[in-house]
């Protein structure tokens, strides 16, 4: 369902008032200590609504203000609240079976979901490793970057996020204080360098990658991306393809821990190929955010430019592509960078 926003009372009525003190009650410290740094921060009440339900593209609250969900969990819920399909065979697995026993007894619908995501990878031979949380990806990855290299160094990156049980802790270079509590518990062998926020900072980050790397002690680079939680920066289009090469050089696994945007060429097509398919399935609208010119126009009917919050141009995505009428978009189309710029060609 897709319903226009509807405010019955101003947010955040009393029962979300009402609910998130008795959260505060209940809970560990993180929701209401989240609330009272932002509130210092910005000088502002920062009273949060609390979620009634979910449909499609909607959140509705306690309240009962109906909300167009733009965060829709944070990414996670690409196909929106509660989508039938999905509900339909959650519902069908709750009366046949809740808990096989794992890696003794395996159940049939674990067999086929790893074949259909090993499937999704581009190239054949791929593995499933199933995790419940990103934080358990991450684990993951650096467990296999031991077993791998039979190094247990850690190279990570400044603003960078990746959980907060223990792996991914320690490389945790959001903020140091959501690590020193645990110092003594985590992976000392982390390294962090600065993250290139534009392509005058690149080359100290590789000095820095290059230093870390030459010790030979670092079987893991682990890196967003695009910084996401560290504050949305993409990072200059040579950083990516010159990181994989010194980590290949070093023989240290590069690990990329996407949260949803920059999804490697191959891995974005086939994940572009199955939105595809479900809109053309289920008759799905969907709504792209996105500075890749190159999937706008794979995937979108239609296109819509904006810059410093403002509309310049609408109109259906080859018009605008072949003959773009605000100057912005013709700067942002000569600006696309090709794959020898970013190689640095
Ligand atoms: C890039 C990245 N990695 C890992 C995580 C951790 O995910 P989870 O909270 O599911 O453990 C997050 C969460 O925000 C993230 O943004």
């Amino acid at each position: 369902m897709s319903r226009l926003p509807a405010i019955r009372v101003a947010p955040p009525g009393p029962r979300s008032r009402e609910l998130a003190s008795r959260l505060i009650a209940v809970e560990s410290p993180a929701f209401d200590a989240r609330r009272e740094t932002r509130a210092r921060q910005s000088g502002a009440e920062q009273s949060p609504i609390v979620y009634e339900r979910g449909e499609g593209s909607n959140v509705v609250d306690v309240d009962g203000n109906v909300y167009v969900d733009l965060a829709a969990g944070f990414g996670a819920l690409l196909l929106g609240h509660v989508p039938s399909r999905i509900a339909a065979a959650v519902a069908a697995q709750e009366q046949r079976m809740w808990l096989a026993l794992g890696d003794v007894y395996a159940a049939e619908s674990k067999v086929l979901l790893c074949e259909r995501l090993a499937k999704l990878y581009p190239a054949p031979g791929a593995r499933v490793m199933l995790g419940s949380t990103g934080a358990d990806a991450v684990t993951a990855a650096l467990k296999t970057a031991v077993l791998a290299t039979g190094r247990a160094g850690v190279l990570a990156f400044e603003g960078g996020y990746h959980g907060l049980s223990h792996g991914p802790l320690a490389a945790c270079g959001l903020h140091a204080s959501f690590r020193e509590p645990f110092a003594g518990q985590l992976n000392s062998h982390v390294t962090f360098a600065p993250y290139p926020h534009d392509a005058r900072s690149l080359a100290v980050t590789m000095g820095a990658v290059e230093r870390a790397l030459a010790t030979g002690a670092i079987g893991a680079v682990l890196v967003e991306p695009v910084l996401g939680r560290g504050g949305c920066v993409v990072p200059p289009a040579a950083f990516l393809p010159s990181l994989g090469a010194a980590s290949a050089r070093a023989g240290a696994l590069l690990v990329c821990d996407e949260i949803t945007s920059a999804l490697d060429v191959s891995v974005q097509a086939a994940i572009v190929e199955l939105l595809r398919d479900l809109r053309a399935e289920t008759g799905l609208s969907m709504l792209f955010i996105t500075h890749n010119l190159a999937l706008i126009r794979t995937i979108a009917d239609r296109v819509i430019v904006m810059t410093e919050g403002r509309i310049v141009e609408a109109g259906p995505t080859l018009d605008v592509f072949n003959s773009p009428s605000a100057e912005y978009t013709g700067k942002l189309l000569a600006n696309t960078p090709t794959v020898e710029s970013a190689l640095g060609r």
